[in-house]
């Protein structure tokens, strides 16, 4: 291990870190955490510090840290043939024993799986499946994309677009025109106060119907949506909105992309999101719990729908002109194979089914009637604490406050990462299936005295 002690004064002056405040980190104004180890739910990092991971790095390492397992598939594929290419037809034995196990988990109507390596990346090869799709069956003008605001699938150009959350639009000359956004199923942020649940649902189906009529049915061609919105905020949808969504997309022949990167493989208490609210998607991404994040590997699973207009599409043009030199690479299939295997004989599913709901549980009996808590809410293996300066009110705090950040500072001090989301003064939980009742327990009274220590 390489112990050097200028190892942060190199990490200020040469590595462009990610979702990171630039001048502030090269100026040593922002703090650094040089991580080591990990082991079941907790990290350690360089200063010797042992940290419950209750995020999971970026909700991925769903089977938890220091899986011999995984390592050791991953070592034997790197040293067996550590790389070989997909195009025209090459494959690897490790990409097409994956393909295999994932279909077999995937919801129904599911045809094929395309490898790439981020969901970013997977999902822009949705969008470029469904443009192609569209120009095969003779609708080159079929083409707008409908995401929602605080929607997130990804940070390049079309997808950086299609993510609905300013931070990732401003400067960047970004969303492209391609991209239209409509409203968050989001409830506890309706502006109608007044609202019940199943208005606020009508609320959402009238917004996009009325989106849909301005722009013209005939110049929409997806729907991309996670089951529950992440980074947007961690927010389960109310009752029946995805059934009365889908209805709607229908009705105007637009398709759906389930954007499972974080909910795939399990975060939800099942296999997939799509099969917790019933969603029959043409194409879904995955990525982060395909492999646990052992090693970089997303996909595209593209329905029996969509795939046999490829087929028709490859008859008239020839080969896809989609494709790169990392597709299916055997040491991400060879890490994919090892944690679906462990996800099973772990009964890690399972467990998100008990110690999820007990988690959120736990959470609001803690946290619910403090006075600056508006909402705790969750699913499966998610939660968040929505944090707001006068509750009665639903005002929230002035963004330049910080006030979620404070308390995620607070919460390290106590041994536990959690998140602070990226809009709103909102702290996300999305731990490893691997956490236990009394580490729920950790993650809870940690949070109470982050919480007091920053509000009272
Ligand atoms: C729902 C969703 N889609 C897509 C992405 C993008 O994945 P990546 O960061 O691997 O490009 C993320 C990342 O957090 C995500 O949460």
């Amino acid at each position: 291990m390489l112990r050097n002690d200028q190892l942060d004064q190199w990490d200020r002056e040469n590595f462009f870190h990610p979702s990171t405040h630039l001048a502030q980190f090269a100026r040593g104004e922002a703090p650094n955490r040089i991580v080591t180890g990990g082991e079941g739910s907790h990290i350690t990092d360089r200063d010797g510090n042992r940290l419950l991971d209750a995020f999971a790095g970026l909700y991925c390492v769903n089977v938890g840290y220091g899986r011999q397992d995984i390592a050791d598939a991953i070592a034997a594929q790197a040293s067996e043939l550590a790389y070989y290419h997909a195009y025209v037809g090459h494959g690897t034995e490790a990409s097409i024993i994956l393909a295999k196990m994932i279909l077999d988990r995937a919801p129904a109507n599911m045809s094929k799986v395309y490898f790439g390596l981020s969901g970013s990346d997977a999902n822009e090869t949705n969008i470029k499946l469904v443009w192609y799709y569209n120009n095969i069956r003779g609708l080159p003008r079929k083409k707008k994309i409908i995401s929602r605001w605080r929607g997130y699938h990804g940070s390049g150009l079309m997808t950086g677009s299609l993510t609905g959350l300013e931070m990732f639009h401003k400067k960047f000359d970004l969303p492209l025109e391609q991209v239209i956004h409509t409203e968050a199923p989001y409830y506890y942020r309706r502006a109608d106060v007044s609202q019940s649940e199943e208005q606020f649902v009508q609320h959402c189906v009238d917004e996009l119907e009325a989106l849909i009529a301005r722009e013209g049915a005939d110049t929409i061609a997806a729907f991309i949506g996670e089951p529950v919105l992440g980074t947007g905020g961690i927010v389960p949808p109310p009752p029946g909105y995805w059934e009365a969504i889908q209805k709607v997309l229908k009705k105007h022949d637009i398709l759906l992309i389930a954007d499972e990167v974080v909910t795939g493989f399990g975060r939800l208490g099942t296999m997939f999101g799509s099969d917790h609210y019933g969603l029959e998607p043409d194409l879904i991404t995955i990525a982060k719990g395909l492999t646990s994040a052992y090693a970089p590997l997303s996909g595209s699973i593209v329905s029996d729908r969509i795939w046999k207009v490829l087929e028709q599409g490859t008859d008239e043009l020839g080969p896809i002109g989609h494709g790169w030199t990392y597709s299916a690479h055997p040491i991400g299939a060879a890490a994919g194979i090892a944690n679906l295997k462990l996800l099973d004989e772990m009964q890690l599913i399972a467990n998100n089914r008990d110690v999820g709901p007990y988690l959120v549980k736990s959470m609001t009996e803690a946290l619910g009637d403090h006075p600056n808590v508006g909402e705790v809410r969750g699913e499966g293996m998610l939660c968040a604490v929505e944090y707001v300066a006068d509750k009665e009110a639903r005002e929230f705090f002035d963004p330049g406050k910080k006030v979620g950040a404070q308390i995620a500072g607070e919460l390290v001090k106590e041994g536990v990462i959690a998140r602070a989301m990226p809009q709103g003064d909102i702290l996300g939980f999305a731990p490893p299936f691997c956490l236990t009742r009394a580490e729920a327990d950790t993650i809870v009274a940690a949070t109470v005295a982050a919480t007091r220590r920053v509000l009272g």
